[in-house]
């Protein structure tokens, strides 16, 4: 039993380069010419630069492509290691939108369409709920650490790091805000001058 379950094997492997070498009309192809092809393995030495490294350092000035280049309030924040407070780009009405429409399908699920941290996600994770963003103490969050939360993550909650951009985390911060200020009322004196003025007229 033992040596006829090793019979196949042995063929394949006696065949298998044989196989690997030729297709149907008789061509040798290599699918490996990248992997292949003559190259130079890390700290290895080389004639062709005068310094004789093969790894070369990258030219004056080049930034990871990955790293975003800005102040650092609005990338990470915060400022002089202290998380702003107020929100450092401009707020819009598309701005908002935008952010509903990514707190809907991102952070509801776990935090609840209203940010009050209801929903069947959070009824059933038993270890560490996720937290009421519309109640204390993230109401009182400066806006830089609920930014920094998208951004890193934060305990059990996994960071948004990768799937959104600095515009996009803002404009999710901002609509917090705006459910922040659905949930607690807003003082009518704190209104803009347009908004208090059609609310007076239309509560008359
Ligand atoms: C998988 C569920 C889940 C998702 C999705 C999620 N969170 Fe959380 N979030 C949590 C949990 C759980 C905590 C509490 C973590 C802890 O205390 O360990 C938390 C905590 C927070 C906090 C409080 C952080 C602090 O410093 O106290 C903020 C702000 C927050 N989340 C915002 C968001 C936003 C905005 C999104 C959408 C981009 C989001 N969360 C998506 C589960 C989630």
């Amino acid at each position: 039993m033992k040596s006829r379950g090793l019979l196949l094997p042995l063929c394949v492997l006696a065949l298998g380069p044989l196989l690997a070498s030729c297709n149907s009309s008789g061509t040798e192809r290599d699918f490996e010419r990248m992997v292949n092809q003559a190259h130079f393995e890390y700290y290895e030495e080389t004639s062709f630069f005068e310094d004789r490294r093969v790894m070369r350092d990258p030219p004056p000035g080049t930034v990871p492509h990955d790293r975003r280049l800005g102040p650092p309030e609005v990338l990470h924040g915060t400022a002089s290691g202290k998380f702003v407070e107020a929100i450092p780009v401009p707020l819009s009405r598309p701005m908002l939108d935008d952010g509903r429409k990514r707190f809907e399908v991102l952070c509801a699920p776990c935090h609840g369409v209203g940010g009050d941290g209801v929903s069947v996600v959070a009824h059933n994770m038993e270890l560490r709920k996720p937290s009421n963003l519309v109640a204390a103490p993230v109401l009182e969050y400066p806006a830089g650490r609920i930014y920094q939360a998208i951004a890193q993550g934060y305990g059990l909650m996994p960071s948004y790091g990768q799937d959104l951009g600095v515009e996009a985390r803002w404009s999710i911060v901002a609509y917090v805000r705006a459910l922040q200020l659905r949930t607690n009322g807003v003082a009518v004196d704190a209104l803009p001058e347009p908004v208090r003025v059609r609310m007076q007229k239309e509560l008359r």
